[in-house]
């Protein structure tokens, strides 16, 4: 097929995703030739979307809201990552194999190591939350060598089911209920969806040292509700814009084996914001 390769970000819905406007800037900054589209799948028909786009030549996707479960499904191959995540962010197309991968959590890690500067390794991990976006951060967390990781839920089954799944790891993982914190943590990571709508998962402030990095996977213009109360106690916060600029690297490296620089890119985001 003629042209340059052809990617697309699909969800539902996807008009506001920034995805294609951080590939065209990778791509600019990296002098690849790329089209990278939005694509809007109905929410009963992922399968049929993607299936027609890989038959139009589409090389890889990235995929978002609701349809991560399905594209997890829906790949040949998964890497070790997609399968700890139980879900897919990346889909790469080679030698007529659909590859499912999941940057989220290396997109988060990258993030607070690199791009804000703080360690991960040995430190006492928070996660709150124990859905989707929880559980795709776990394995690249565990990588760096937390000294221990407590996953801590509003429904606190959730997050013994979660812990459990990932007790066969080198680190130790525990599991609460948020009401059960009573110690503060060296970085907390808000992986609730309360943000969304508002709303603070209901933590006892004791978790915020004033030494802590607390970091909440959403942003907004503004500091969210559980920044702003992490930043009431003296903690170092942080939003997740550079974790949307990270996992949109990683699987820009995944599909063009160059990796952008994200710091210029990062700055532009928050500019437009
Ligand atoms: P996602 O894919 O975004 O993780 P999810 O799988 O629906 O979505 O999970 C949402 C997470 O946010 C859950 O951990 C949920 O807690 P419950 O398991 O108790 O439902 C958490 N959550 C959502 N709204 C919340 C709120 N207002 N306060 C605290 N936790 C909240």
């Amino acid at each position: 097929m003629n042209g340059p390769d052809h990617y697309a970000v699909i969800g539902n819905p996807i008009a506001h995703s920034k995805s294609p406007q951080i590939h065209a800037r990778f791509a600019e900054q990296t002098g690849q030739q790329i089209r990278y589209e939005r694509l809007l799948a109905p929410v009963d028909a992922f399968e049929a979307t993607v299936k027609a786009f890989i038959a139009s030549g589409g090389s890889g996707a990235n995929v978002t809201v609701p349809f991560k479960l399905e594209a997890f499904r829906f790949a040949n191959e998964l890497s070790a990552r997609a399968r700890a995540a139980g879900a897919v962010n990346t889909l790469h197309v080679r030698d007529r194999q659909v590859f499912g991968d999941n940057t989220d959590g290396v997109g988060l890690v990258r993030d607070i190591v690199e791009a804000a500067g703080v360690q991960i390794s040995g430190k006492r991990l928070l996660l709150l939350g124990a859905g989707g976006a929880a559980r795709g951060v776990i394995l690249p967390l565990l990588a760096e060598s937390p000294a221990r990781l407590l996953i801590a839920n509003r429904t606190p089954e959730r997050a013994a089911e979660l812990a459990a799944q990932f007790s066969d790891q080198l680190v130790p993982i525990g599991a609460s209920s948020f009401a059960e914190l009573n110690e503060s943590f060296d970085v907390v990571i808000n992986a609730t969806s309360a943000s969304l709508s508002a709303e603070l998962p209901p933590v006892p402030v004791t978790v915020f040292g004033s030494n802590s990095f607390v970091y909440d996977m959403m942003y907004a213009a503004q500091p969210t509700p559980f920044m702003q109360l992490a930043s009431g106690y003296g903690a170092h916060v942080r939003d997740g814009l550079g974790m949307l600029v990270e996992q949109a690297a990683e699987s820009f490296h995944i599909w063009r084996g160059v990796r952008p620089q994200t710091a210029p890119v990062y700055a532009w985001l928050r500019s437009t914001l």
